[in-house]
């Protein structure tokens, strides 16, 4: 578990998968599986398909479920002329908490940069929602020694302009693209040396703001993996895809010391 008191963040990333009906069973059935002294350790977050943000929000506020929402990706601008986008003030009228931005499948395959990532960023801010500003270096970035590198110009990109006041409110996801999705997870310590590193680039610009911005990892976390990884220092929680649509994996990935 992250150290300077930083409250582990578990956020369960559904991608692109299942209807709202499918969504409401998910939330309810990861509820019966979690108690008080869950939440009281970890922030549970989960980030369902738009179409189910407002049924998943039903759920929450009728059965008063300490489970936080988050979306998986929105537009920069409050409202406009752009066919097929979403919000932050549309976001936040949901009771949305969290937004994703910058997740290598939308990097990848949706032309998203460091700059539309950075926009983001400001435009939750503004709306009241805390941003989740993902990273990772791909395995060929890796391979050929680029990937520090790599990550500060992400990290740079994503947090330009961004007041040190508003840095405490940040969330990062240290998500290496060859993890993702592949079963094959960072070994924690390499894990623990990105996001130290991660950490120390913020404190170049903002000083010990630094020390309160919460840094998740993902890629193929799971339950067997889960308490290594958040065992670090500079870890404080996960960004889980493919184990969080299994509520009872999820659940264990969110109890990771039990
Ligand atoms: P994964 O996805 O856990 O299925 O590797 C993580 C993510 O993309 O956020």
């Amino acid at each position: 578990m992250g150290g300077m008191n930083r409250k582990p963040l578990m956020v369960g990333n559904w991608k692109m998968h299942g209807a709202h009906l499918e969504a409401i069973q998910r939330v309810q059935k990861l509820s019966y599986l979690l108690d008080p002294g869950d939440y009281d350790r970890v922030d549970v977050a989960v980030a369902p398909p738009f179409t189910s943000l407002r049924s998943v929000q039903t759920v929450i506020e009728m059965d008063r479920l300490p489970i936080l929402i988050a979306a998986q990706n929105m537009h920069w601008e409050e409202a406009g002329a752009y066919t097929g986008e979403i919000s932050a003030p549309m976001l936040a009228k949901l009771s949305v908490s969290y937004v994703i931005a910058g997740h290598s499948e939308r990097r990848r395959l949706f032309g998203e940069d460091d700059r539309t990532v950075n926009r983001k960023v400001k435009a939750a801010l503004s709306a009241g929602l805390t941003p989740i500003a993902a990273v990772g270096e791909t395995i060929e970035q890796r391979e050929a020694g680029e990937a520090a590198r790599v990550l500060r110009g992400q990290i740079s990109g994503a947090l330009a302009r961004i007041p040190t006041e508003d840095i405490p409110r940040l969330v990062v996801a240290y998500e290496p693209v060859w993890a993702i999705g592949t079963g094959r997870h960072a070994d924690p310590s390499d894990a623990q040396e990105t996001a130290s590193a991660l950490r120390e680039s913020i404190r170049k610009r903002h000083g010990n703001a630094a020390d309160r911005v919460r840094i998740l990892y993902g890629g193929s976390i799971n339950p067997g993996n889960a308490a290594a990884l958040m065992a670090k220092r500079d870890i404080d929680g996960g960004l889980v895809g493919g184990a969080s649509l299994d509520p009872h994996t999820f659940a264990s990935c969110v109890r990771y010391w039990k």
